[in-house]
């Protein structure tokens, strides 16, 4: 895993955007996969902004977001198929056709999952997997106790969680959904790269174990400390209670891999 802390949050969101940007152009056909949440919408915004200023071509790839909310139909603006209508999928070059949501209205929520998965599969796999975290530590809907190896499923969401997530809803967390389906942290840990980005205090603590804390089931995005390949932007404020940030400044200094983001 390497950490990367940029000053400020505009400067966080910036850098994942351009980091996905230059996936995009060297592998055209990528398959992205998606986040939701308030984090996204910088890095939507940004991706629209260089595909604007550099002609940032979405027509070959492919992509899937991490989770939807059962019960709330596409057309609904609280649903993740609406935010990523409107954050992004309306505003690039991408093929609506090649834009996966999971189906959170299917009448056989198991079937839909195991469709789900069937058509990452079909897909080759997922190349870049985007990720935020849950102020509880999840990653997509992956509540606590999730299994280290579950796949796309039906999961009861956390009063945390409804909480984190009433501001989308009039502010009341009653009228959050109490279920979704979500990609299992064994699938997001499939995909070949992974990219998490959190910023502001509030997810300061929560960062902190997830990065640097134990693996465990209980939070969900420690996960990623399993995978070969993952990046974690943050900005200071997100970054206040990691541990080893002079280490982590200095790779980014120095590993040629970030030379072209520095
Ligand atoms: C929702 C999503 C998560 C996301 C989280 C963070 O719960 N299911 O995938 O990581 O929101 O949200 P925010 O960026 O608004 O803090």
């Amino acid at each position: 895993m390497e950490v990367v802390i940029q000053p400020t949050l505009e400067q966080a969101v910036e850098l994942a955007g351009r980091l996905i940007a230059a996936r995009v152009r060297a592998k055209p056909d990528l398959v992205l996969g998606l986040a939701t949440g308030r984090t996204m919408e910088g890095v939507y915004d940004r991706l629209v902004s260089i595909q604007q200023s550099d002609g940032l071509d979405f027509s070959r790839c492919r992509t899937f977001n991490l989770d939807e909310y059962i019960g709330i139909p596409g057309e609904d603006e609280h649903s993740y198929r609406y935010y990523m209508n409107h954050h992004l999928f309306s505003r690039v070059n991408i093929d609506r056709a090649n834009t996966h949501v999971p189906d959170g209205m299917a009448a056989d929520l198991q079937a839909e999952a195991a469709r789900y998965e069937h058509l990452i599969d079909e897909a080759g796999g997922i190349d870049l997997q985007l990720l935020g975290i849950g102020e509880g530590g999840h990653i997509g809907f992956n509540e606590p106790l999730s299994a280290l190896m579950s796949r796309t499923r039906e999961k009861a969401l956390t009063p945390v969680t409804r909480q984190q997530n009433a501001a989308m809803f009039g502010g009341d967390p009653d009228k959050v959904p109490k279920r979704a389906v979500t990609m299992g942290v064994g699938t997001i840990l499939d995909a070949r790269e992974l990219l998490l980005l959190a910023t502001g205090a509030a997810k300061a603590s929560i960062l902190a174990k997830a990065v640097e804390g134990p693996i465990t089931a209980m939070i969900s995005a420690s996960a990623i400390q399993l995978h070969p390949r993952c990046k974690v932007i943050v900005d200071t404020e997100a970054a206040r209670e990691l541990k080893e940030r002079k280490y982590y400044d200095w790779i980014f200094q120095n590993e040629p891999e970030w030379q072209e983001f520095r």
